[in-house]
């Protein structure tokens, strides 16, 4: 059963065309990354017309990668939410467009449940990889950071959440205050890879919760570099990744512990970070399933595999389907 995704909550404007939820057939994406580097982070209004310019050109590619036509499909799985509204609109609209004219099933897909579900698209092998339930999942993106129990496909109980900045927004906040550009995950963890961690920062472990905090850790930060006491900026970078992968790795691992989980999944634009997936497995006793880099970040891919597993599910939308910016999982 093929799938067709439409992804465009942020900035990528990404399609894709998925099998039985798990093989990718295809996955192109747009990036806006070199528009919005040049005001440091994302302008809502930019990103919107420039979904507008490329979801066309990125759905034939996808179809023609594919090699499909429309009758070929089983279903339009589209990201309705978390992300920003007039992003949302134009894959939403474009999806319905399309159910509509080939009487196709619309299926509407949160994209915090997009990124848990990168993980499932695997190919399935003698000693498959496909996660198995319960499990606790890390989601940790430029906008959330949350702890959640799966105990089967749909169903979702949140364990935690940032009570302030998500990871990946620390990391693109830190690389701003250390002056390493934008996006700032990246960036961190490219200077990090030749600094030592010797800059001792205030992690929040809020502990008897399963909840985070990263703007101490991001201010005490701004704070040393105010007052001329870094130095070295490769050392402060490697020194911010530390205590941020730190606190997010035994959260994830005590949750996992207290729920008696079969695995620990790992999923966001967070998780593309080397530092975080190395110290993960480390620290787990359990088994650690980690997305490949490319499906970490935002992807098409992910919403249609999702998208799947709901269709499976009999959870198909109408074409009075909207967007919900603020939507948010469990
Ligand atoms: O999931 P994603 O692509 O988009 C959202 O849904 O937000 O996540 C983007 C976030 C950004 O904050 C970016 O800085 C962060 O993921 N990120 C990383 C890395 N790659 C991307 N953070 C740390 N290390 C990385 N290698
Ligand atoms: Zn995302």
């Amino acid at each position: 059963m093929k799938i067709l995704g439409i992804e465009t909550s942020c900035d990528e404007t990404a399609a894709a065309v998925v099998e039985d939820g798990v093989s990718i057939l295809s996955n192109p994406l747009a990036s806006q990354v070199e528009i919005h580097a040049r005001y440091g982070g994302i302008v809502p209004e930019v990103a919107s017309r420039q979904h507008l310019l490329a979801i066309i050109p990125i759905l034939e590619q996808a179809m023609a990668e594919a090699k499909v036509t429309w009758s070929d499909l089983s279903g339009i799985a589209v990201t309705i939410g978390p992300g920003l509204a007039g992003s949302l609109l134009v894959g939403v609209n474009v999806a319905k467009a399309i159910a509509l004219a080939h009487t196709l099933p619309l299926i509407g897909v949160n994209h915090l449940e997009g990124h848990i579900y990168a993980n499932w698209l695997i190919e399935p092998s003698p000693d498959s990889t496909t996660p198995l339930f319960p499990l606790v999942c890390l989601i940790v993106s430029g906008g959330h950071s949350d702890l959640v129990l799966m105990k089967g496909h749909g169903d979702y109980t949140l364990l935690g959440r940032t009570r302030d900045d998500a990871a990946g927004e620390a990391f693109d906040k830190a690389a701003r205050i250390l002056d390493l550009g934008y996006p700032g995950g990246p960036a961190i963890e490219r200077a990090a890879e030749s600094g030592t961690v010797s800059i001792q920062l205030p992690q929040a472990w809020l502990k008897g919760t399963n909840d985070f905090s990263f703007s101490g850790i991001k201010t005490a930060l701004l704070r040393l570099v105010e007052a001329g006491k870094v130095s070295n900026q490769a050392d402060a970078a490697a020194s911010f990744q530390e205590a941020v992968v730190d606190v997010l790795v035994a959260k994830t691992v005590a949750a996992a512990r207290e729920h008696r989980v079969k695995q620990v999944l790992l999923a966001g634009g967070v998780a593309a970070n080397g530092r975080l997936r190395q110290k993960l497995i480390d620290g787990s006793p359990l088994p650690v399933l980690i997305p490949p880099l490319k499906l970490c970040t935002d992807n098409a891919a992910m919403i249609a595999a999702c998208g799947y597993f709901r269709f499976q599910a009999g959870k198909i939308d109408g074409l009075d389907l909207d967007v919900l910016p603020g939507l948010k999982l469990g």
